[in-house]
């Protein structure tokens, strides 16, 4: 029955966890997946979380399934953190937002909704963009290309090149667009280049599919959604994928959600519904805890000002060993320009590094990178930067 499956390859980013795990060296220094490590090298948990779970249990609730589209106080609250609490479109009825599993989640939820519904566009992603967008989108059907983006050569943004692709592209075209933090290059479209781009999506008729995992991991909670406010701004129809794995240090909880900003009431009731049906299909309805988590550390105004406070520490905690492994590496490395280390944001830099450097680096020195040369500044701290410095040095 099963002799023709053939051996899955593993996932580039999962695995090189399952190699660093396995690692006895002590000094070993974990650069690749996307988790947020505090400056003793401990995955914390944020004490608006701990005090959310204490009032949760306290309050003893029974445990009953979720409705498909999740639980109505955590996406009402999702819907104002990413347009701002007053934001019309909400008031209008034009906000079609559901709790999912992880921004994965949604961002999948969102992929079969599409596949259904605009069966003849195609998506386009950034080149590079996070491994597994592609492969989900491909796993809904959709063929998938992808739009100039990073520049090798200054480590910076080819907005020319991108805004000339996508304004060859056929109306409907659905364009997967980072909207902070960009996975995995760091570089991200400043306000300006936002109000370049957006026309752009607006007069071509595409359709953009933001992906928010990292809101509050680049210059603050609103400053981070800058695009889906613009995107709403100009009455645009759009998607916007978002999650608090990074942001309140809950990776597996699965806490997430998706939105369809639309352009009437009407049409975000069908989308809903349509959105209930797909959801229906895959999972069911996603899980209560994760619901009550959001929605008690984003409703209540102690909670709320405790969470800013921490991923504001999160924030510029990254901010600082960003610094410093410029700053560290700039001594020993002169010749190089390193500018990019200090102008990229969020969790990730490019390092430019090749495959073959990033296995020096892992086998020479137990420092993990991503193979496309993706570096998570998260799991940097002020003891062993100055050895990824050194390392890093060692094989460029
Ligand atoms: C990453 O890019 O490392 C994270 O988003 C984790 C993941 O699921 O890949």
């Amino acid at each position: 029955m099963f002799e023709h499956i053939t051996a899955y390859a593993g996932d580039p980013i999962f695995a090189l966890v399952d190699a660093f795990n396995r690692d006895s060296r002590p000094h070993k220094v974990n650069l690749s997946i996307g988790i947020y490590f505090d400056e003793q090298g401990r995955l914390p948990v944020l004490r608006c979380v701990l005090e959310a779970e204490q009032r949760i249990l306290a309050e003893g609730g029974a445990k009953p399934y979720l409705p498909m589209e999740g639980d109505a106080a955590c996406r009402e609250k999702v819907a104002q953190l990413l347009l701002g609490e007053q934001h019309p479109s909400i008031g209008q009825g034009r906000v079609a937002t559901i709790q999912t599993v992880g921004s994965s989640g949604g961002l999948k939820v969102g992929a079969d909704f599409l596949r259904t519904w605009l069966p003849d566009s195609a998506v386009w992603v950034s080149d590079p963009t996070w491994d597994n967008h592609r492969s989900m989108f491909e796993g809904s059907g959709f063929a998938v290309h992808s739009y100039p983006y990073y520049d090798a050569t200054t480590g910076g943004l080819r907005l020319e090149d991108m805004l000339a692709c996508l304004k060859g592209l056929p109306p409907r075209s659905i364009v997967l667009l980072h909207a902070c933090c960009h996975n995995p290059t760091g570089v991200d479209l400043a306000p300006a280049q936002w109000d370049r781009l957006i026309p752009v999506l607006r007069e071509r008729e595409l359709l953009p599919y933001l992906d928010l995992a990292y809101q509050g991991f680049g210059e603050g909670i609103d400053e981070d959604a800058y695009a889906v406010r613009a995107l709403a701004a100009s009455g645009m129809t759009f998607f916007v994928a978002n999650s608090f794995s990074k942001s309140m240090s809950v990776y597996g909880e699965r806490c997430g959600a998706l939105s369809a900003i639309c352009a009437s009431p009407a049409e975000a009731d069908r989308v809903m519904g349509q959105l209930r049906y797909t959801v229906r299909r895959i999972y069911s309805s996603p899980g209560i805890h994760a619901a009550r988590l959001v929605a008690h550390v984003l409703g209540d105004a102690d909670l709320r000002a405790m969470w800013q406070g921490e991923l504001a520490q999160m924030r510029q905690r990254m901010l600082g060993v960003r610094q410093a492994l410029h700053a560290r590496l700039s001594a020993v490395r002169p010749d190089c320009d390193l500018g990019f280390l200090l102008s990229q944001r969020g969790m990730f830099s490019y390092t430019g590094l090749s495959a073959e450097q990033v296995d020096r680096l892992r086998e020479e020195h137990a420092v993990y990178l991503i193979r496309s040369g993706r570096l998570c500044v998260a799991g940097l701290t002020q003891a062993n930067v100055g050895r990824v410095a050194q390392a890093l040095a060692q094989v460029v």
